[in-house]
């Protein structure tokens, strides 16, 4: 992919499905009694890792391919079926940690492994705590990272505290803890997403929730529901950045969700000085959503570090895109998290905005980016991080010449039709 400056951006985006909701309503889906029925499904890469591996475990899952539809015929808590091959997550991290969880409490075994990027990521976080609940979790290697060996248990409920605010591993408790034989509590430093405790709650789980501490009683049988995903904030964000850093531009990013654990990156922007106004404010299953309307402006530095990290953790790379051309001093700090994600996002986005003419320092937890400068073109590696790569097209639409991005098809992990409506809303 090549990309150019560009003079504006007008008119109307709808973003598709959030990927942590999608993966979310296939996951509880499978494990209720009865046919829920999805709609606005990511079609990404990631979520269809999720159906794939269901589907491995036995449910039966219709997508109407393009539709954004999915039926997925849930089995019930004790419905899965042992699969007959090693269970392959993708490039998704959230498919492998949450799956575990579930898996913990089977009565078979299995093996999980994924693409070369998921087998550099950190499992110690959800082993050590699933294995506090009675969990026989093993990584091959011995390296704390898959490919994992689970051989289902019976669990018992604990009260877990977490060091690093972590959706994911929140989430693996807790499903975990839909099987343990008492209450499983966690408690993270900061809150993180809450997705899995609202949907867990909808399907007809007893989850509760006070301050950081998310706790659930097994007992309950979970029932089908009727699931429409929002549009996802963290592909919005690219649009969010792009119409604030363009001159002359105005558009409208519809239905995207906006749950305040979420949504970070609005009070972000909005400290850097950007033109943002939330219309036709709704809430549908307990996520809230909204059509955004983005202006360009003049944007400044800033500071973001905190509870605010957890809320934006990945829009922290188009953020930095705007920092590089906001003036003065931006800090991202408290964020350790971007060196363990699909990439080492502070060292792949300092090195990039470097190549592209930028000031710009990496921190140990985050980076210091000293914008205003002009930035030129360059060719990208994106080291087939979706998040990266779409962070520096918009960059691209800012900076002199030509970019190049090599490898750019990755953006299909969570956006695959991305390069189409940015082009339409630069023409
Ligand atoms: C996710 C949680 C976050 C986020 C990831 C999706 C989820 O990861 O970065 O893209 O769906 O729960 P962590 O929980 O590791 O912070």
């Amino acid at each position: 992919m090549k990309l150019q400056k560009t003079t504006k951006l007008r008119g109307t985006v709808t973003v598709p499905g959030d990927k942590s909701i999608s993966h979310r309503s296939v996951m509880f889906a499978s494990l209720a009694e009865g046919t829920s029925e999805i709609t606005n499904f990511l079609e990404g890469a990631d979520c269809l890792s999720t159906i794939d591996c269901f589907r491995r475990l036995g449910i039966s899952i219709r997508l109407q391919p393009g539709m954004g539809k999915v039926s997925v015929h849930g089995r019930g808590l004790h419905g899965l079926k042992v699969p007959d091959t090693t269970l392959d997550t993708g490039n998704s991290g959230t498919t492998l940690r949450l799956l575990s969880g579930i898996l913990s409490a089977q009565n078979f075994s299995v093996r999980l492994t994924g693409d070369a990027s998921i087998q550099k990521r950190p499992m110690q976080r959800i082993m050590e705590p699933l294995s506090q609940m009675g969990a026989q979790i093993a990584s091959e290697k011995e390296n704390g990272c898959a490919p994992l060996f689970i051989q289902g248990a019976p669990l018992r409920g604990i009260h877990y505290t977490t060091r690093t605010a972590s959706a994911q591993v929140k989430s693996a408790i807790l499903l975990a803890g839909l099987y343990a034989d008492g209450i499983t509590k966690v408690t993270e430093p900061c809150l993180s997403r809450n997705h899995s405790e609202i949907m867990l709650r909808l399907f007809g789980a007893d989850v509760s929730t006070e301050g950081t501490t998310a706790a659930i009683r097994p007992g309950r049988t979970l029932t089908a529901r009727k699931i429409h995903v929002p549009g996802d904030i963290s592909s919005a964000a690219y649009f969010i950045a792009a119409a604030s850093l363009v001159p002359h531009s105005e558009i409208c990013i519809q239905n995207v969700g906006i749950n305040p654990t979420r949504n970070g990156i609005l009070q972000a922007a909005k400290a850097m000085g950007a033109d943002i106004t939330l219309e036709n404010i709704r809430t549908d299953n307990g996520e809230a959503s909204a059509d955004l309307i983005v202006r360009s402006a003049a944007l400044h530095g800033t500071e973001i570090g905190g509870s605010l990290i957890p809320t934006l953790i990945d829009e922290l790379p188009i953020l930095a895109v705007m920092a590089a051309f906001a003036d003065g001093t931006t800090v991202i700090r408290d964020a350790a998290e971007l060196k363990v994600k699909e990439s080492n996002r502070i060292d792949v986005m300092t090195e990039n905005l470097r190549t592209m003419g930028c000031d710009i320092e990496a921190t140990p937890d985050g980076m210091i980016i000293r914008g205003g400068r002009p930035l030129h073109g360059a060719v990208i590696d994106s080291h087939a991080d979706h998040r990266i790569a779409m962070s520096f097209a918009v960059a691209a639409l800012m900076a002199d010449g030509e970019t190049c991005l090599p490898g750019s098809e990755c953006v299909s992990i969570s956006y695959p039709g991305f390069f189409a409506d940015l082009h339409r809303l630069a023409n």
